[in-house]
């Protein structure tokens, strides 16, 4: 299985950003862990990042065609990004939607989510295991 991790905007800073909210824990280590996690299972895990809406375009574009999963979570793009919908509905791969924290009990904005419409499934406010978990339904 090739699964493919897309985080979006200001997740770089993950394990310095707002700790409270989104943990201590880089993105990079957290990586380390999940493939040793699932070191046994026939599964490849890559991680993309990106800023730049376009750029997370692109991304599903190249992937969503030949990968057997994706893992998004858009960042603020959740809440206002029609194009990032699109694009899921236009590729094959299905995708999880991820949030690390439970969106739904902070602000009214980010409430709505443009890509749960389009999504497999949603895994919202378990931390960083939400990512493990959406490896888990992909195995
Ligand atoms: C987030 C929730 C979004 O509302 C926020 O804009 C983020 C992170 C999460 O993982 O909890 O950047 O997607």
């Amino acid at each position: 299985l090739s699964i493919l991790i897309i985080n979006g905007p200001n997740l770089n800073l993950l394990g310095k950003r707002e700790p409270d909210i989104y943990g201590e824990d880089t993105f990079d280590d957290f990586m380390i862990h999940l493939k040793g996690k699932f070191i046994d299972a026939d599964v490849t895990l890559e991680y993309y990042q990106s800023n730049h809406e376009g750029e997370l375009l692109d991304k599903l574009h190249e992937v969503g065609f030949d990968y057997d999963g994706i893992i998004l979570n858009a960042g603020a793009y959740t809440h206002t990004s029609i194009a990032l919908a699109d694009a899921i509905s236009a590729i094959k791969t299905p995708v999880v939607e991820v949030h690390i924290s439970n969106v739904h009990k902070r602000e009214a904005f980010r409430h709505h989510s443009y890509i749960s419409s389009v999504a497999e499934g949603i895994i919202i406010g378990f931390g960083l295991k939400g990512y493990e978990l959406a490896v888990e339904y992909f195995i």
